[in-house]
């Protein structure tokens, strides 16, 4: 860990004294540089200036200057707007790649299918505007979606699950170099003029593969996003894959654990799995990304041929439902 998350990661464990949760969970950290000379400049949030802002600075200091021995140290303090009553902290869960046709989208669809089926209320945006496929894996007609009175656009429902695509809005036949544009501003609808759910509790985000300008996009609607990385087996993926999980680190989101699919097929004349792809790949990005290898998942078709959602019959459907758990676990 670098010396400046080391920094954030204490700062979060603090507690507004006035909010009662921690600056993690209230967002206070808005920013924390070290100096050449070492010395230590923070900016905090916090919802009682003048209440706690002397008992939270003592805190710090004996945090910055005793615990972690800076030489210096000096806080910016400002207002938190936070409000515990009107503030659900929706949870951003965002699958990335390195490449395309990975299975990115299919991870994508089936988790936020398992996250619902372990009784959350969960919606899913498709953000890879060059290569929406959403619909198609849920099998939902390709229609304009309805809006609100006050103009909010009603996503798709999938069994209680909410769907949010481009495909809605554009002509099947457009081409794409006219779509791109026109796409990344329908982007920022999708974060501004939704009316999902009001008491949604987790949004899955498809997001292109690679990074570029819509990743950049998504980093300022959901700052603190936990990414999970789709590779395939084969250990020649594993470096595109790597830069990917690299590029999520760099605008400052959390590469919260590794996806490796189309790991294998099982054979069941033989009764033996078979490493189609290759094998390792999933393995050797966790380790490089220094996060855990969550889940994987076999080449395998869904009993339902309508859609490319797995039941809870189908062998990948459990593991979906192993692997929305164990994200649960860890962002929870
Ligand atoms: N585990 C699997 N078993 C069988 N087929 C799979 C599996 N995972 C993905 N597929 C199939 O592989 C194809 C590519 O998957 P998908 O569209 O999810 O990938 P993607 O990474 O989102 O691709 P793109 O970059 O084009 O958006 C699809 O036809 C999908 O049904
Ligand atoms: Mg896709």
């Amino acid at each position: 860990m670098n010396k400046v998350d080391e920094i954030k990661e204490l700062l979060n464990q603090i507690i507004d004294p006035t909010l009662g949760i921690s600056f993690k969970d209230a967002s206070s950290v808005i920013d924390v540089k070290i100096n050449e000379d070492q010395v230590v400049d923070l900016k905090i949030q916090l919802k009682s200036r003048k209440k706690d802002e002397n008992h939270i600075k003592l805190e710090i200091a004996r945090l910055i200057k005793i615990k972690l021995g800076y030489p210096g140290l000096r806080i910016e303090f400002s207002d938190s707007k936070f409000n515990l009553e009107n503030e659900k902290k929706v949870m951003y869960i965002g699958v990335i790649s390195g490449k395309g046709g990975v299975g990115k989208s299919s991870v994508a669809a089936n988790l936020a299918v398992a996250f619902k089926r372990l009784g959350k209320i969960v919606g899913i945006i498709d953000a890879d505007v060059y290569g929406s496929s959403l619909p198609s894996i849920f099998g939902l007609p390709i229609e304009p979606l309805s809006t609100t009175e006050d103009d909010l656009l009603i996503p798709a429902d999938y069994d209680g699950l909410e769907v949010m695509s481009p495909e809605f809005f554009m002509p099947k036949n457009q081409p794409l170099m006219w779509r791109g544009p026109m796409l990344g501003k329908l982007i920022t609808h999708f974060f501004n003029d939704v009316a999902w759910n009001p008491d949604i509790e987790i949004i899955v985000l498809d997001l292109p593969p690679g990074t570029g300008d819509i990743q950049l996009d998504i980093q300022s609607f959901v700052p603190d996003a936990s990414m999970i990385l789709v590779t395939t087996p084969h250990p020649n993926a594993s470096h595109v894959a790597l830069k990917a999980g690299l590029g999520a680190k760099e605008i400052g989101h959390e590469v919260i654990g590794v996806v490796e699919n189309m790991s294998y097929y099982y054979n069941e004349a033989s009764a033996k799995n078979e490493f189609i792809f290759g094998e390792g790949g999933g393995k050797q990005v966790a380790e490089l990304l220094n996060a855990p290898l969550l889940a994987q998942i076999p080449i395998n078709q869904p009993k339902n041929p309508e859609t490319y959602i797995y039941t809870l019959e189908d062998m990948n459907g459990k593991l979906y439902y192993a692997l929305a758990r164990k994200i649960l676990e860890l962002i929870q």
